[in-house]
């Protein structure tokens, strides 16, 4: 399966930066052996899947409300959301879980709207750092899947542990590799082999130097970026390493 690099932009970039920057990945990202996506503020949706119309780097949102259509000022649901181009849709990111105090009830049905919409979710879990220092990271992770993901989810997972977000700090590439593992089986248990396939992206403090040892971990599927993916020469060599792993691994 080939790996997912995806950008979420977060609350940043305003449009002209923010064209600047889609143009650029515009023209690098063809030829790349990894899918390639960004994740702009919803206000960019528009005019940026024009921008990448007919290009390899697909387009998708932070958010989408849980109910298709109504009375919730502020609010952008689904299929609004597919109507501005989008494919995917970032469910359940920490930020989002402790801003607006999402819980796994809530992104369970933000997923079930996404993908009646037609989005694919990418859903977020992760633990925190006094989490992890007691051991409790499957407890905690393994919790948030089966309580976030409906019995036939399609879509990809994101493992950020939320200690690693912004920080610059990674867990060690054999926390990321017994992570992902543990993910991979209780996606199994939880969905059966539709599991299986599924990709798990890892993120959390990504940048061009970590890419490459991180993108060739076991069941690593693709990174979710942040920071870096407001830099293009960052964000492509994040790229590059997914591509360089997996020429390598690809049999000639
Ligand atoms: P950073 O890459 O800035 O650590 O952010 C990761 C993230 O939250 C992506 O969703």
């Amino acid at each position: 399966m080939r790996q997912l690099i995806a950008g979420n932009w977060k609350m940043n970039m305003r449009l002209e930066d923010g064209a600047a920057l889609a143009a650029k990945l515009r023209r690098a990202a063809d030829g790349l052996a990894c899918d390639v996506l960004i994740c702009p503020p919803a206000t960019l949706l528009l005019t940026l899947s024009a921008t990448l119309i007919g290009s390899p780097v697909a387009i998708g949102a932070q958010d989408c409300h849980a109910k298709p259509s109504g009375a919730h000022t502020g609010d952008l649901s689904a299929p609004q959301i597919r109507d501005a181009g989008a494919t995917y849709v970032i469910l359940g990111h920490s930020e989002r879980r402790a801003d607006h105090a999402e819980s796994d009830a809530v992104v369970h049905a933000k997923v079930q709207a996404a993908v009646a919409a037609g989005l694919t979710p990418i859903v977020c879990v992760g633990e925190t750092e006094a989490q992890r220092l007691a051991g409790a990271q499957n407890e905690v992770v393994g919790a948030q899947l089966t309580a976030s993901l409906p019995p036939d989810f399609q879509g990809v997972v994101a493992y950020e542990p939320v200690w690693a977000i912004g920080t610059g700090r990674t867990p060690s590439e054999a926390d990321v590799a017994a992570m992902h593992g543990f993910i991979r089986q209780t996606l199994v248990s939880h969905l059966g082999a539709a599991g299986q396939g599924m990709r798990i992206l890892y993120g959390g403090s990504v940048k061009p130097s970590n890419a490459a040892s991180l993108m060739a971990l076991p069941e690593v599927g693709g990174a979710l970026i942040g920071g870096a993916s407001l830099v293009a020469e960052d964000f492509l060599a994040i790229a590059h390493a997914s591509d360089a792993v997996a020429r390598a691994t690809s049999p000639r």
